[in-house]
């Protein structure tokens, strides 16, 4: 139980650390969050900085997600229920990082990360529609609820062992949810942001 209590509070502070507000700090000297959606998120950064810089932000918010489950993977020897609860301990602590004053993200980048630790095919999967998603719509928001719903509708129908990546799956997609309320809001008033849309650089 130590054991995984450990691992809980290490992957929240790994999921702390807030690579979106790192960059923009040191290339270009001002706060994300004061920003375009004021989200502390890749789809901000590449708002604010282009798409290079963006994809830069998405792969290493996922790869702390990853990082976690690696280092708490080793520390319980695989055990199901320490992986599930860092798995949303990361995400915890991308959306409200204990050293960036608790304004984070939504948790996207970082979902992505630790679910293709615990359940690769199905969010391979959802992440290519999830892609098709935004290529066709140009909303990320509405790609990326697609993507977190998807995952555990396709671990329950398809995987054969349900246990933490479902479980862990289902409470990131309410959560994910819950951090996009104002852009569901937006997009059911037709206001939501597109991708590469020069009006959505105002704030
Ligand atoms: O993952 C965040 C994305 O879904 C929406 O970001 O900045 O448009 O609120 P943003």
């Amino acid at each position: 139980v130590l054991w995984v209590i450990l691992g809980v509070v290490i992957a929240y502070l790994i999921g702390s650390i807030s690579t979106s507000t790192l960059v923009v700090r040191l290339v270009a000297g001002t706060d994300i969050r004061r920003y375009g959606s004021g989200n502390a998120g890749a789809t901000n950064t590449l708002r604010m900085l282009g798409t290079a810089w963006g994809i830069v932000v998405l792969i290493c918010d996922a790869l702390k997600g990853m990082i976690a489950l690696w280092i708490v993977a080793a520390m319980t020897n695989t055990n199901g229920v320490a992986l599930a609860l860092a798995a949303i301990a990361v995400v915890f602590g991308h959306n409200w990082p204990v050293f960036f004053g608790f304004r984070g993200g939504k948790g996207i980048a970082t979902t992505i990360g630790v679910l293709l630790w615990l359940a690769p095919l199905m969010t391979i999967i959802a992440g290519i529609i999830c892609l098709v998603v935004i290529a066709l719509t140009r909303y990320v928001s509405l790609g990326s609820l697609i993507l977190t719903v998807l995952i555990p509708i396709l671990l329950a129908i398809w995987a054969a062992s349900h246990g933490a990546a479902l479980w862990a799956s289902i409470v990131l997609a309410l959560l994910s949810f819950y951090q996009h309320r104002a852009n569901i809001a937006r997009l059911l008033r037709g206001q939501e942001r597109k991708l590469f849309d020069h009006k959505s650089s105002e704030s």
